[in-house]
Order: structure tokens, then sequence, then C-alpha cells
């Protein structure tokens, strides 16, 4: 991630999604049972994947794009609707994706795009959601101020045999900081038994 706060509406992506100074995060640790698979462009909800992973302590994967989004926040708009229009979504770089039979609960936490979740996380459910069968799963969301839009039913319809123990946590990028103590109290739900 770079040293620019990326949060707010247009953030810039550092080009390479948020790997260009670092190595993409891949946490797996003998014994965790609960995982965060998150995307994340411009470093905001990966701020929120790296709170969530320290709280509970969780075990992490990004997922990283084959081609990263531009660096110009116009320019991801224009693919990322294109993509969405034609149904082509991003291909994902997951050679290394940990062995999920491990884990209980996966919390997939991604950006909100065109009301819906960002597309990688889309390609991720598409390519992966029966995979998380039997599972107890909750995601979180950052937005620009115009909320989850679809993602609650998006991730019901693309996960039918896993449990949805809780709604998704959305929250707008300017909040993050100020809001990390009712993220908190949510992250504190996905270790009940509770569902919806
Ligand atoms: C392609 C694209 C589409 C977006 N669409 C929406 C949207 O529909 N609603 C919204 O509130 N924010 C939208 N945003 C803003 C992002 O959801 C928000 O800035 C988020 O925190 C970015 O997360 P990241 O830094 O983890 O990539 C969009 C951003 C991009 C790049």
């Amino acid at each position: 991630m770079t040293n620019r706060l990326p949060k707010g509406r247009g953030a810039q992506s550092d080009g390479a999604d948020t790997n260009a100074s670092h190595q993409p995060v891949r946490q797996v640790t003998p014994g965790a049972t609960t995982l965060i698979v998150y995307f994340s462009r411009s470093g905001n909800t990966e701020a929120q994947a790296r709170t969530a992973a320290q709280y509970l302590g969780a075990d992490s994967y990004e997922l990283v794009v084959a081609h990263p989004y531009p660096v110009d926040y116009r320019a991801s708009v224009d693919r990322a609707t294109r993509e969405r229009e034609n149904r082509e979504w991003p291909a994902l770089l997951t050679a290394d994706l940990p062995d999920l039979s491990q884990y209980q609960l996966i919390l997939l936490g991604h950006p909100i795009w065109a009301m819906t979740p960002a597309n990688p996380m889309r390609q991720f459910l598409e390519q992966f959601g029966n995979q998380l069968a039997g599972k107890r799963l909750a995601s979180f969301a950052t937005n620009a101020g115009y909320g989850a839009g679809d993602t609650q039913q998006v991730l019901a319809r693309l996960t039918p045999a896993s449990t949805v123990v809780l709604p998704n946590y959305s929250i707008q990028d300017v909040h993050l900081e100020r809001t990390v103590s009712a993220f908190k109290r949510w992250l504190d739900q996905t270790k009940g038994e509770s569902s919806l």
C-alpha cells in the first residue's frame, strides 16, 4: 500500500492495485478457522481487511487481478463498466489460493463498484462460490457514499450452499478511521452463531 491516504471518491490506484510496494497479502496459519478474502484497488478495503485480520486473529488473502486497473479513477470506472456490461469479469491470479477446507468462517471484503461488489470479487464468487459450501460467510465493503447496493443479494445468489450470517457491513471511504469501533462491533457478531 502507498503512503498516500487513498480514501475518498476518485481515489487513485498506484497502478498495481495496492501492491506496488509490497507482495500481495497472503497470511495462512495452521489452525486458523477464519479467512478474510479481499480485493482493494486504492487501499480503503485493504485497511478494513487489516483491521479485521488483527482484531479476529484471522488469516488473509488478497485477490490480485491479472491486469491491474489503471491509476486514473475515470479510466478504471470506464474499464469496470465495460467488464460489467459485457459480463467479462477480470481474471484473478489465484494459483496460491489457500486450501479453503481449513476455514469455517470466510469474510469477504471489497469496494462497491456501480452499486454492486467490485468486479474482482464478483469473479471470485463466480469462480469459487461453490467451494464455500457449508461455510459461514459475511462481507464488508467500502463505498463513496452510496451504500452497498445489491451486495447481499449477489452474495446469497452466488453462494447458495453457504450460510450468510450477517448483513453486509458497508462504510463510506472518508469515514473509515472514525468508525473502527463500529466495525469491530460488527466483527464481534461474526463470531456468534446467529444467522439471518
Ligand atoms: C470503478 C469504480 C466504481 C465505483 N462505484 C461506486 C458506487 O457505485 N458507489 C459508491 O458509493 N462508490 C463507488 N466507488 C467508490 C469506491 O467504492 C470507494 O472509493 C472504495 O472505498 C474504494 O475502495 P478501495 O480503496 O479498497 O479500492 C467506485 C469506485 C470505482 C473505482
